[in-house]
């Protein structure tokens, strides 16, 4: 971790996340999940999974503090962990549940409230602070989305969007949401593609395993078949520009490589459908997308750049998620895992562009 960390150059945080105000009061105002509840303890609980309501015991969702809304808690988070620039963005499940008469307005208070907190000037000039951001979308809406995008491209400290796998209710791959990648594409603007709905919570068994099955598991297959869907819909042929960003390494995709091209490539349907080369479906496409570097395991982490080369992966925190169980001041034991699956790249040259070259460059910050 230390190592990482004495590396010339900047640290950029590209998975970092903030429940703005206007945000919390909304799911404050809500009974069903996802919503923010008062408990009997006097501490507010977080319940934004799908099913967590369902559980009637007190852990039910998770404790939430000034870590998931207030900005200075995000600067002293970043000073503690050495990072110089932190890509802000709204956290899970976004706007994807509202009607887009309510997700429309939001998206464009939210998307504002991030350019002005971004806009500001953070840290003295031995330790300066930099902030940009992704957007939210109003994804149950295709035009609010456009729209929201175009308003994003207009802001100085915006430097694309997050969303979910959702799409406007039938996912990524759905005809009808196009018109969204054909926006950020015109616009230059990257979307980072974040899991929430994990896989159908009968497959996590009866077991009461807390967050486990969904987070470790459900997330990253999550964000992998959304991204298998993409591809075999031909939505990265028609917008070879397209930026796309992958959580968590790219969930278990960049794993699966070779049984994905295999599987492609005995079915003649599908490979014929696609434009690349079947045998080479999963490697050229895997090789146009960008990764953070949130897998918290050295040798996943190794056999991602490998595979799409370390030049298109970057740090990310899941910042205020994972937090210590003794408390928030500190280090966070969840940022050096992933500090430290950084240092096990064992390439200088690898570990400076993963934990901040990358970024800066791809996503064009000023650091
Ligand atoms: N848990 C969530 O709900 N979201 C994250 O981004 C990480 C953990
Ligand atoms: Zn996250």
């Amino acid at each position: 971790v230390a190592d990482v960390q004495l590396l010339s150059g900047p640290t950029v945080d590209v998975h970092t996340h903030v429940y703005l105000p206007s945000y919390i009061d909304y799911l404050r105002s809500r009974k069903e999940v996802p919503r923010i509840f008062r408990a009997e303890s006097g501490e507010d609980r977080l319940v934004i999974l799908p099913g967590e309501d369902k559980d009637s015991s007190t852990a039910k969702g998770r404790p939430i503090g000034k870590e998931y809304y207030d900005v200075d808690t995000k600067l002293e988070f970043m000073d503690v962990h050495k990072i110089d620039a932190s890509v802000i963005s709204l956290a899970n499940p976004w706007l994807d549940f509202m009607d887009p008469s309510t997700a429309s307005p939001l998206a464009a208070q939210i998307n504002s409230d991030l350019q002005s907190i971004c806009a500001k000037d953070y840290g003295d000039d031995g330790a300066k602070k930099v902030l940009y951001g992704l957007g939210c979308l109003p994804t149950t809406s295709v035009e609010g989305s456009v729209k929201a995008l175009e308003h994003l491209a207009e802001m100085d400290r915006m430097r694309g969007v997050l969303m979910g796998t959702y799409g406007k209710g039938k996912g990524l791959d759905d005809p009808e949401f196009e018109p969204v990648f054909a926006k950020a594409e015109e616009l230059g603007l990257p979307i980072f593609i974040h899991p929430h709905y994990g896989i159908p919570s009968e497959m996590y068994g009866d077991m009461p395993n807390g967050h486990v099955m969904s987070l470790a598991l459900g997330f990253p297959f999550e964000t992998t078949i959304s991204i298998t869907r993409i591809i075999l819909a031909g939505v990265l042929d028609r917008y070879p520009k397209l930026k796309l960003i992958l959580a968590h390494s790219g969930g278990v995709a960049p794993y699966l490589v070779g049984r994905l091209d295999s599987c492609v490539k005995h079915d003649r349907h599908i490979s014929q459908r696609l434009k690349k080369p079947p045998s080479e479906v999963s490697p050229i496409y895997l090789k146009s997308l960008y990764y953070d570097a949130v897998s918290y395991n050295p040798a996943p982490l190794r056999s991602l750049c490998d595979l799409v080369g370390s030049d298109r992966v970057m740090f990310g925190t899941d910042n205020p998620f994972f937090p210590p169980l003794e408390g928030i001041s500190g280090r966070w034991e969840s940022v050096d895992t992933n500090y430290g699956a950084i240092a096990g790249l064992e390439n200088v040259d690898w570990m400076k562009g993963v934990k901040g070259t990358n970024a800066a460059r791809i996503l064009d910050l000023h650091v």
